[in-house]
């Protein structure tokens, strides 16, 4: 499609504002078809960005390897410009966002010479949906096209859609503009200049420098959490960090949960979980985002903004993620993961034995005890989630799902027992704002050391964190609310000897059993200074050869250990001072009281 097809008056007006800020060789606008999606994977072969995998082991797929210095998201290059400092808050990035923007037109200023703007029509959830909204990203990178493709609804259905409606502007250029017969690089990017900006009142994003994940694809972290979360303040519905999971019991019952757990701690693992449990079965709507309206009925309905995965690869095998291997196994991307002599992928920790010979990440010969990794520890599958096995019946529906509960979490070796429920909503909003995790030896920081991560929103949430938890407080003040219930889980927990005490995956399934029992008001219970408990022999583990010992100490609620947590939050309220509602102070003096 060309430019001139388009017909929304501000889209068209954006179009060419930007060609002449950006100076393209050409302008796409892409229409979303397999047609055009096999043209630009060609292209990018030919270019030497992509390299066709083995049709008969990876049938219509492709790896693609990043520049090594553009490899994950950039949180110190991020920046939320609203118009003052204090509406971003103490954990964001905040620049003026006048001066700002005099920044990035100077570094978009002839940014895409010797290149083809591309027009990406999307949408973050089902077309038709109330509760999904309409992007345009401008991209000067095919590979930002092909991944858009498969993680949104993107092309001409979009833009028959948008009509001469509104849509949130995503500008985007690899920063990497092409002298007049200048050869392009694989990977182009910008290693001096990068900037992922959000404008939170004007509602736009521009991103520049990067090509990497949620970098240069707009729709998933810069929209569907940064933006929207605003737009979710102003507007009164929810966008957050969460995979959505049906959980069907063996009568036949079903409930949705919605889970928020910091990176690295098993989202897209727990989405696609295969129950230990006979007769459970897991179903996924998404593994990674959620937006959530109130129902006429009052319950939540939530939608994933998404259409695919784009899951980290490393780690990724039949034992830790069947459901996932399985999804991966045609039509995806594979980004920073090594090549095989016959042409297929492996990363680490996907099969037991390591393939005698391998071509790196890096472009290198690599075999086993080399001393180096065969793939990025960040690489990534991007995958359509309309392949994945346990795909829910509902996953595309426009009404989405109504949730029963919300899962917080993190991984925490010690204090933290396996399961606790809230007392209520405010508690609930408690727990999820005062939600830590350990870094693991693979992040930057000690090891052990604690990092809040309320809501898991710490690098997403596009507003001040503070009135953050104000909104959810509101939330749960709704008239006629029929609000999910509020549960903190911790599959990490560790004995004296360093070893987990659960053995996490499928067994985490008698956890889920619980809190089904528990919002079916089943479920029983025994009331704790943190929370609701699991009642001794309330949740199942018939035929896990746990012994009764194990299940008290998962389940253990040291007061001691707690008392010695309260320093940590307070400290981590006074960052937010007095915009920090009320309501926390007074659930955090509750809970010291009930510690005695
Ligand atoms: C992600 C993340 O990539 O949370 O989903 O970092
Ligand atoms: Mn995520």
């Amino acid at each position: 499609m060309k430019a001139d097809d388009i017909k929304n008056e501000k889209l068209k007006a954006w179009v060419t504002e930007t060609a002449s800020m950006c100076q393209p060789d050409r302008i796409e606008v892409c229409d979303g078809s397999q047609e055009e999606y096999d043209r630009l994977s060609a292209r990018m072969v030919e270019s030497g960005t992509y390299l066709k995998l083995n049709e008969d082991k990876r049938p219509g797929s492709y790896l693609c390897r990043s520049d090594p210095d553009d490899v994950a998201r950039v949180e110190d290059r991020t920046f939320i410009c609203s118009k003052n400092e204090g509406e971003a808050g103490p954990t964001n990035n905040w620049r003026d966002p006048d001066e700002m923007k005099e920044v990035l037109k100077g570094l978009f200023a002839g940014s895409m010479k010797g290149r083809t703007m591309y027009v990406i029509p999307f949408c973050m959830g089902p077309l038709g949906s109330e509760i999904s909204h309409i992007g345009i990203e401008i991209t000067d990178s095919p590979y930002v096209v092909c991944n858009m493709r498969i993680m949104t609804r993107m092309g001409k259905a979009v833009l028959d859609e948008l009509a001469d409606g509104d849509f949130i502007p995503c500008l985007h250029s690899v920063g990497a503009p092409l002298a007049e017969s200048q050869k392009d690089v694989p990977w182009p990017c910008n290693p001096d200049n990068k900037y992922i900006v959000h404008f939170p009142d004007e509602r736009a994003i521009w991103s520049f420098g990067s090509g990497y994940g949620g970098n240069a694809l707009l729709g998933k972290k810069c929209f569907a959490l940064r933006i929207a979360s605003v737009m979710a303040r102003d507007q009164g519905w929810l966008a957050e960090h969460m995979l959505i999971m049906g959980l069907t019991s063996p009568e036949g019952e079903k409930k949705y949960i919605a889970a928020a757990f910091p990176s690295a701690c098993g989202k897209t693992n727990l989405a696609m979980l295969i129950p230990s449990m006979p007769g459970w079965k897991v179903e996924c709507v998404g593994d990674d985002i959620a937006w959530m309206k109130f129902g006429d009925d009052g319950r939540l309905y939530a939608i994933n903004p998404e259409a695919g995965f784009f899951g980290v690869a490393p780690g990724t095998s039949m034992a830790s993620n069947e459901n996932a291997i399985h999804s991966l196994k045609k039509n995806s991307i594979f980004t920073n993961v090594a090549l095989t002599p016959d042409g297929d992928v492996w990363w680490e920790e996907m099969t037991d034995d390591e393939p005698e010979k391998l071509t790196s990440w890096i472009n290198e010969e690599w075999t086993p005890g080399c001393g180096k990794k065969a793939s990025h520890p960040n690489a990534r599958f991007t995958a359509p989630l309309s392949q994945c096995p346990i795909a829910d019946a509902s996953w595309d529906d426009p009404k989405g799902v109504p949730i029963a509960a919300f899962l917080f979490g993190g991984r925490r070796s010690s204090v933290v027992p396996l399961v606790n429920e809230a007392f209520n909503w405010q508690h609930g909003v408690f727990l999820g704002a005062t939600m830590a995790s350990e870094k693991t030896a693979a992040a930057a920081g000690k090891v052990g050391e604690l990092r809040r991560d309320p809501f898991a929103m710490l690098p997403f949430c596009g507003y001040n964190m503070a009135d953050y938890f104000s909104h959810w407080l509101k939330t749960g003040e709704k008239d006629g609310a029929d609000l999910p219930k509020i549960f903190y889980v911790n599959w990490f927990r560790k004995d004296d000897q360093g070893k987990f005490l659960w053995p996490g995956y499928g067994e985490n399934s008698r956890v889920l059993k619980w809190i089904f029992e528990r919002v079916s008001e089943k479920g029983e219970a025994v009331e704790t200074p943190i929370g609701y408990l699991p009642k001794e022999g309330a949740i199942d583990v018939s035929g896990m050869g746990i012994s009764e010992e194990e299940m008290t100490e998962i389940l253990k609620v040291d007061p001691d250990q707690w008392k010695a947590e309260l320093q940590g939050i307070r400290d981590h309220f006074k960052r937010f001072a007095d915009r920090l509602p009320q309501e926390m102070w007074d659930e955090l003096k509750a809970l010291e009281e009930r510690l005695g």
